[in-house]
């Protein structure tokens, strides 16, 4: 269950003038323009609205990662001090960028900061002190921002956040959680409550920290800032509290797996609260519940869409009975134990769940029956980074059997007045009537039914995908609020209407040339070079980027090497196979354009790589340790583990403690040690989360937790956050925002501008460019399926069968023939996983014929192709508008 915070007391007698507390992240910190917006939007509040504005900011991007690793090397001095340095560096520049004069500013912060190395609880209290450490990135952003504002006119005053917030210890608590992730208490005297801000009309605080009773910093944890606004407001008696985001606000499922999501204009405390706990990452949901106590409306707004309306969360709304929003979490751990002792036995439920309190593990949905009970486990750091389970389980085994089933997800439909609507959701029930459903919940505050299946499910992507079918169905179904208009804003597909109407693909132009190529033979990829071009120009424009290497593995064709070449981009390989390819290919390339970046290679890779003298990328020091002779006095770049992954499916995420790429932070110094004892040196950090990643925010924190690491290291001169990039395969599918992407980028950059930043993207620079073209063989119905059998399968193109991924299917014979059925089309191999797509609806001659296009196919397609079953390679074709030459393959 989610731990109870203290009530705060709603108060009755509100002094006037009243606040708002607007709250304001890293990114929205870290750059001049966006404190001016800060300060644009804190006056109008005050001129407008009469109102007192409190302002509360986060560290600048990647500050609070810097701090951290000051206390993971807290033992190493020398170490310590170089983060320290370089955490002053960034602070002075940013200050100069401000126009501020640093030492007049920031000199009595950054003493603090220095001082921190001698400081005594460096030793003897050492949570005291890493909350000392964490809490000086919002001390500093927040001294710059306030000194930044003041100078445009209106006094900002500046407020330590730690004298009005006050920790509060909750029962059960481990030592580190009471130090490091607290809750506050937001009592308040009246009488104390109109000192707050000393008059003044316009204040800017630090999210993220508070105090102890004993006069110590406290820290409050994930999703810190947003619950400093919330207690705020909260302590306030607040107007209202914004929570200024980089997305509108809440949607009826995440927007980017299901792009008809509707915007949630209004919600009450206890559905958002449900929604924020269920999956929906827009809000922390520990910030929901002051506001909630002592009434304060929370609005959420998107900085870049200011004048857009967001969510607003209260409790004036009307409740609407209906269901809300569709959300599923990931990384969910069932634990079923079993009894045959269980029936009518006193104290069984005691005894099991005192073992998971012992291992500080939080259950959250249970199901039972009289010989078994079934719980959910919240996804934490705990379980995650730790053998907690193995241990909770040993102990379990003492008084039942257990089972663990992992990994599963959760499926939730939240909603006022969920009992009265099972009945409006027979179609929702049979679609998971399909699969296995490990366990359901419905909640007695009727707000909340949940489905555990397993996590493979959401891994199928596109609008064949389960939230996309799910949410179709709720909407079909009439369960959603008849008055919608009270509830539901624009779908997420009509605020980006503009991002998401993509000009006309090349192939449909390309038509005819198309159904010539298909009579050279089918199955047969083409690719068009100028799409390659074009998407290799957009990359190079973004100004944060040094260099660009192209991940062949996408696609090695050789038309496609040569095209990227000529572009400008080097290559990275990850194989001698991919090393001799590219130099057949491209013999005068130099060397020093070209990285390997292998996986678990052999030494004969490695002598072949660096007698070509390209740059090597290590992941273990396996290959240091035994076969120095090929890296003594070497430049190396190092892959590292971020600590987490995204991509499109979890086959694809290379990140994280289940990855086997990088190495983890922690074992940094070991690694160094062993590159120092063969006289080589790190000369670049590496890290590559995974693939197909749709949101474009990711790379700059890579570049953060890498540039920290950097720092430390002081022979570092790039930073290569790998590829990654998404592609949009559903035909109305957001296009990754590859402006975002180079801002945030340019954001982060600038904060570390001492290193070359290098990139290395394979499928986003040419899987639109290629198409699979194909031949229908048979067209066959049974039990009522329909299917259209072709010449390609999953031994052409992989991807649907081996990660369930979506492929655009046309008819290019019959382009402009109206659809007459649905079918599953299929390929000819002998395993009934070879469905290159489900339920789609075509024209087809029922004579099959017919040559049909696979669409967005020039990225892992022929290269993941195979000659099973005997069917023999794919065939592969340039089309081009400048006569390069095609080439061999
Ligand atoms: N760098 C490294 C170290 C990589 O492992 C990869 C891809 C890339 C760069 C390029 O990633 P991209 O920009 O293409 O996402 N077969 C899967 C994709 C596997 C990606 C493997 N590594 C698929 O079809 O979705």
């Amino acid at each position: 269950m989610h731990a109870a915070e203290p009530m705060p007391r709603a108060d009755i007698d509100k002094p006037a003038p009243r606040w708002i507390v607007l709250k304001f992240g890293g990114t929205s910190v870290s750059e001049r323009s966006r404190w001016d917006t800060i300060g644009a939007l804190m006056r109008e509040r005050a001129d407008r609205d009469g109102v007192r504005v409190l302002a509360v900011v986060s560290a600048l991007s990647g500050i609070t990662n810097a701090l951290q690793n000051i206390i993971d090397v807290h033992a190493d001095d020398t170490a310590c001090a170089e983060r320290i340095a370089a955490i002053v560096q960034r602070h002075r520049a940013f200050a100069e960028t401000l126009d501020l004069d640093p030492d007049a500013v920031l000199g009595e912060r950054l003493r603090k900061l220095d001082a921190l190395l001698a400081d005594p609880r460096r030793t003897s209290a050492q949570l005291d002190w890493q909350a000392e450490v964490l809490a000086q990135g919002e001390l500093l952003s927040s001294t710059l921002g306030a000194a930044y504002l003041s100078k445009q006119g209106a006094t900002f005053g500046w407020i330590d956040a730690r004298d009005w917030l006050q920790a509060a210890p909750l029962p059960n608590q481990n030592e580190w959680s009471r130090r490091l992730s607290v809750s506050c208490d937001t009592r308040i005297a009246p009488a104390k409550r109109a000192r707050f801000g000393n008059g003044a009309a316009l204040l800017v605080t630090q999210g993220f920290i508070a105090r102890h009773g004993d006069g110590e910093t406290a820290i409050l944890g994930r999703g810190g800032s947003d619950t400093s606004a919330a207690y705020f407001g909260a302590l306030l008696s607040a107007q209202r509290v914004e929570i200024w985001t980089d997305v509108p606000g809440m949607f009826s499922a995440n927007p980017r797996q299901v792009p008809d999501a509707r915007l949630l204009s209004r919600l009450d405390y206890e559905e958002a609260q449900e929604i924020a706990t269920t999956g929906a990452k827009v809000l922390h949901p520990r910030c929901i519940h002051p506001c909630r106590a002592a009434n304060v409306p929370i609005w959420i707004r998107d900085t870049s869409h200011p004048q857009m309306e967001g969510t607003v969360i209260a409790r004036s709304v009307a409740s609407v009975p209906g269901v809300k929003a569709i959300s599923s979490r990931r990384g969910i751990v069932l634990v079923a134990m079993e009894t045959i002792g269980m029936w009518q036995q006193v104290g069984f439920l005691a005894d099991i769940f005192e073992r998971f309190k012992r291992h500080g593990l939080s259950v959250d949905l249970i199901g039972s029956s009289e010989t078994n009970v079934t719980v959910s486990l919240d996804p934490s750091d705990n379980l995650v980074n730790s053998n907690v389970l193995e241990a909770l389980c040993a102990d379990l085994a003492e008084v039942c059997r257990v089972k663990v089933i992992a990994p599963c997800a959760a499926i939730t439909l939240v909603g006022r007045g969920m009992r009265s609507l099972l009945h409006k959701l027979g179609d929702v029930w049979a679609e998971f009537g399909r699969e296995r459903v490990h366990l359901i919940s419905q909640s007695s505050n009727d707000l909340n039914l949940t489905f555990v299946v397993d996590e493979a499910l959401l891994d199928q992507d596109g609008a064949d995908g389960m939230m996309p079918r799910l949410h179709a169905l709720l909407i079909a179904s009439g369960a959603m609020p008849v008055d919608e208009s009270a509830v539901f804003g624009p779908s997420w597909r009509a605020l980006h209407a503009d991002a998401t109407s993509r000009a006309v693909p090349w192939w449909r132009t390309q038509r005819e040339a198309l159904l010539e190529l298909a009579t050279q033979g089918t199955p047969r990829y083409v690719y068009h070079l100028p799409t390659v071009r074009e998407h290799a120009r957009a990359l190079a424009a973004l100004p944060a980027i040094d260099r660009r290497f192209y991940a062949l593995k996408a696609n090695p064709h050789a038309a496609i090497l040569r095209t990227l070449e000529k572009e400008g981009y080097g290559f990275e390989c990850v194989s001698g196979g991919e090393l001799a390819h590219l130099f057949k290919t491209l013999p005068a390339l130099d060397p020093q354009r070209v990285l390997f970046t292998p996986s678990f290679a052999t030494r004969g890779e490695y002598a072949d790589a660096t007698a070509r003298g390209v740059r090597i990328t290590l992941d273990s020091t396996f290959p240091l340790k035994h076969w120095p002779e090929l890296f003594r006095g070497r430049d190396l770049i190092l892959r590292i583990d971020p600590g987490f992954g995204h991509g499109h499916h979890e086959k694809v995420r290379t990140g994280g403690k289940g990855a086997k790429f990088g190495i983890e932070t922690g074992t940094l110094p070991a690694f160094q040690a062993t590159v120092d004892a063969i006289g080589a040196r790190i000369v670049g950090l590496h890290a590559h989360i995974g693939s197909g990643i749709a949101e474009s925010s990711h790379w700059a924190d890579v570049y953060a937790r890498l540039a920290s690491l950097a720092d430390g290291i002081g022979t570092v001169s790039s930073i290569d956050v790998g590829g990654g990039l998404g592609v949009p395969y559903e035909p109305d599918a957001v296009p990754f925002d590859l402006a975002a992407y180079g801002a945030a980028l340019a954001a982060i950059k600038a904060a570390y501008p001492q290193y070359e930043l290098w990139v290395e993207p394979g499928r986003w620079l040419v899987a639109e460019c290629g198409v699979l073209l194909t031949h229908a063989t048979q067209v066959v119905e049974k039990s009522g399926v329909h299917r259209l059998g072709l010449d390609a399968g999953m031994h052409t193109l992989l991807r649907p069968a081996l990660y369930g991924a979506f492929h655009q299917i046309v008819n290019l014979s019959r382009i402009d023939d109206a659809d007459v059925d649905a079918f599953d089309v299929v390929g000819p191999i002998c395993e009934s996983g070879d469905v290159l797509g489900r339920r789609r609806k075509l024209p087809v001659a029922t004579t099959g014929n017919d040559a049909l296009l696979i669409a967005d196919t020039g990225a892992y397609g022929a290269s993941m192709a195979s000659n099973y079953n005997l069917r023999g390679l794919p065939g592969e074709s340039v089309l081009d508008d400048i006569g390069l030459d095609g080439g061999a393959p």
